[in-house]
């Protein structure tokens, strides 16, 4: 029951980047609460952010054989990277994609997500609960999947 937590580019600098947007939390305390959360589900949890596309891609190639699902903000990714999709449709476990903001209140290009084609579920502008959220449902289909 691994779950990996996948970060795009900017990310890492979340708590500073425009507050009004992405609230005043920092990526380290979403993965302290992913973390809380995670033991309090029996997952083991990997988390991880990179400015980089081919080491998210990399990150989901890997997934393919530890990972029982995955909960992704692919941050400015979403919106271009037909890469990131492509890995996401080699893993065959849940995906849940999440957004910090609400992507449809915002500007037009960020209306369109290429990893939404896979994702089974998305959240956008709950803020970093989304992270919580996303996690609880990946618990939820892994239980699923083995009853
Ligand atoms: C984001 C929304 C994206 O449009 C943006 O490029 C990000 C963060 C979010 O969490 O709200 O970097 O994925």
């Amino acid at each position: 029951r691994l779950v990996l937590v996948l970060n795009g580019p900017n990310l890492n600098l979340l708590g500073k980047r425009q507050p009004h947007i992405y609230g005043h939390e920092t990526l380290a305390d979403v993965e302290a609460d992913c973390r809380l959360l995670a033991g309090e589900l029996g997952l083991e949890l990997r988390f991880h952010q990179s400015n980089r596309e081919y080491e998210l891609i990399d990150w989901i190639h890997e997934a393919r054989e530890t990972a029982g699902g995955i909960v992704i903000n692919p941050a400015a990714f979403t919106h271009t990277s037909v890469a990131i999709l492509d890995a996401l449709h080699m893993f065959e476990g849940p995906v849940i994609e999440v957004h910090i903001s609400n992507v449809h209140k915002r500007e037009a290009f960020r209306h369109h997500s290429y990893v939404s084609l896979r994702a089974d579920g998305v959240i956008a502008g709950l803020g970093t609960m989304g992270y919580q959220l996303g996690l609880r449902r990946v618990a939820q289909l892994l239980d699923q999947a083995k009853a």
